[in-house]
């Protein structure tokens, strides 16, 4: 979608939104899938609410992108626009055992930066790929841990009330790979109150999570992370794998060989490959053992 309306674009400009049109999704995913559409980009928070104000007065739809990396998104020209917070400086600030961290700040480095600080628990999080915002949205979680335990406090933009609240991590509920946001809410900043644990101890568990998922998932590939939600008691990659389907593929979307709930897009895949993939594998599962796999991946389609 492209905002071509030359009273919205000098509106933007005022609210130091910076406007990059025909943004090829496909560089901003970890998949690197997806089609092109305006993106806007966000220096201020306060500048959301009249954002999204005449963004609806428009009647141009919108979606909030964080770090792309559980996300496949459709091909061709998209019918909404994009939203992203560009990250600020600095992106992390610590304050005793918590840590205030911006929704854009990457997961990675915000683990890392907390270890050498003293502060620990996140370990089983390092090498999940993508913001702290979009960890937040989905409840990642890895090795036993997810980073719902430790929120104190969220900052998020509420669409249905149009404005910017203070959440408390009790009027928050964290389930499995899913949280009590609305899908129009948008991930501001999160405190986080973090266990204190000595650095050499942090890195020792970082260590050991870095080398279960180097020994079990593919590194270094195109891909989202895992397809699909694990069902109650079992693990939808042994499924997938136990049905011979590593290595199927519809064009250069792959189920990888490594972990068979990984797709990866091995050279040019688009988004209906990995539809179509996603849609073979499921009816196979289904019809071998009667289970419905849910994506775990979001999908957003045209
Ligand atoms: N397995 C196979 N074949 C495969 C993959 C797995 O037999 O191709 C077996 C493993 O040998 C193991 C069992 O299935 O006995 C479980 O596998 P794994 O430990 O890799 O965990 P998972 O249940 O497949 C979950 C999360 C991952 C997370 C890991 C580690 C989901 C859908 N997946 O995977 O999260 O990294 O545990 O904690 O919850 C993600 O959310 O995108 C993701 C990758």
């Amino acid at each position: 979608m492209h905002i071509t309306d030359a009273h919205i674009r000098s509106e933007l400009a005022k609210l130091e939104i910076e406007l990059r049109p025909g943004t090829a999704l496909s560089t901003l995913t970890s998949l690197g899938i997806g089609g092109s559409t305006d993106l806007l980009r966000i220096r201020r928070h306060e500048s959301l609410p009249a954002l999204l104000d005449l963004l609806d007065r428009h009647h141009v739809p919108h979606k909030f992108l964080g770090g792309g990396s559980n996300l496949l998104i459709d091909d061709g020209e998209l019918p909404w626009v994009v939203v992203q917070l560009v990250k600020p400086e600095p992106e992390l600030r610590l304050e005793g055992n918590l840590a205030h961290v911006s929704a854009a700040a990457d997961l990675g480095r915000t683990v890392t930066f907390c270890a050498r600080h003293n502060l620990g628990g996140m370990e089983g999080l390092i090498g999940v790929p993508g913001t702290v915002g979009g960890a937040l949205r989905m409840n990642a979680g890895a090795y036993g841990t997810q980073i719902g335990n430790y929120v104190r406090e969220v900052q998020v933009y509420r669409a249905a009330r149009r404005r910017i609240e203070i959440l408390r991590g009790e009027q928050i509920s964290f389930e499995y790979r899913h949280t009590s946001f609305a899908a129009g809410d948008m991930m501001l900043a999160v405190t986080l109150a973090l266990p204190s644990k000595p650095y050499q101890e942090i890195l020792e568990g970082i260590r050991i999570c870095n080398e279960k998922r180097r020994s079990s998932q593919p590194m270094g590939q195109k891909s989202a992370g895992c397809i699909f939600k694990n069902p109650p008691g079992a693990s939808a990659g042994r499924l997938i794998d136990e049905l011979g389907l590593k290595g199927r593929n519809v064009g250069d979307a792959r189920v990888s060989d490594r972990h068979a709930n990984f797709f990866v897009n091995s050279g040019q895949a688009s988004a209906s490959d990995m539809f179509r993939l996603i849609a073979q594998v499921s009816a196979e599962v289904e019809k071998a053992y009667g289970v419905k796999l849910e994506n775990e991946v979001v999908v957003w389609s045209s």
